[in-house]
């Protein structure tokens, strides 16, 4: 795990997009892995700022969301599949029939959780998953509890998300208490993935996310075990990690190859 802790949200900002930039560059047809929530915000808007300013081009790229409310109107503003049209796809040239959600409306809910692992998988996999974390130490929509090896399916939101997320909502009632997520078992096999964490009241849960023992508790800790994961903290979101030190060192003296 590659733990890189920055001055402000904007650094790590840049420093997640020379990532995706780097896999475009590689590979024009990457397959990404987009996060909700406020944490990656500065990441899309860097983004698009480089796609209009530098002409990164994201027109062969495909994408699948992470998660998406359970129940809300398919154009209620805060359904994940609208944020993810208004805060990314409307800031670069990805094609919108490339970009895939959950379904939080289907009938079959449980079908279109499996049908959802399939489309991922033929896509060939996620090449680079972006993800932020809750309080609770949250992954996607995977609250504690949720099996290490779960799959997309339909879950129960804690009241403590349901706080958090009220203030996209006009009140706490108003947040579903019932999601579509990607599982555990699915994001692990995205072949990188990136955590972006901001604010104190991150500190606990990226510091259980680097530092603790890998429990259903804290479900973020299951990202020990990816081969190729990086975590960009501020430095509130850092500063409860104990090692901060030897992560600093490692970042400034990373090997060259
Ligand atoms: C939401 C999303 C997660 C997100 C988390 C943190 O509930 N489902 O994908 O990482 O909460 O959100 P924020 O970045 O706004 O703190």
């Amino acid at each position: 795990m590659e733990i890189v802790v920055l001055p402000t949200a904007d650094d790590i900002a840049k420093a997640a997009a020379d990532r995706i930039e780097g896999l475009l560059g590689r590979r024009s047809d990457a397959v990404l892995g987009l996060a909700t929530g406020s944490s990656p915000l500065p990441l899309y808007k860097e983004l698009g700022r480089r796609h209009s300013e530098e002409n990164l081009s994201f027109a062969d790229a495909k994408a699948f969301l992470l998660d998406e409310y359970v129940g809300l109107d398919p154009d209620h503003p805060e359904a994940y599949r609208n944020v993810i049209r208004r805060e990314f796809v409307s800031l670069v040239d990805i094609n919108e029939d490339a970009v895939a959600s959950p379904s939080g409306t289907a009938d079959d809910i449980a079908a279109a959780c499996k049908a959802y692992e399939e489309a991922i998988q033929a896509a060939g996999g996620v090449d680079l998953q972006i993800l932020g974390i809750g309080t609770d130490g949250h992954i996607a929509f995977n609250e504690p509890a949720s099996s290490l090896a779960s799959r997309t399916r339909i879950t129960t939101l804690t009241e403590q998300t349901r706080e958090d997320n009220a203030r996209f909502f006009d009140s706490v009632d108003d947040v579903p208490m019932h999601v579509v997520t990607q599982g555990l078992g699915t994001i692990l096999e995205a072949r990188e993935i990136i955590l972006i964490a901001t604010g104190e009241n991150k500190a606990e849960a990226v510091a259980q996310l680097a530092e603790g023992p890998v429990s259903a508790f804290w479900p973020g800790t299951v990202l020990q075990n990816h081969q190729h994961i990086t975590v960009f903290a501020d430095e509130a979101a850092g500063s409860q990690l104990k090692l901060r030190d030897y992560y600093d060192h490692m970042y400034r003296n990373r090997p060259q190859q």
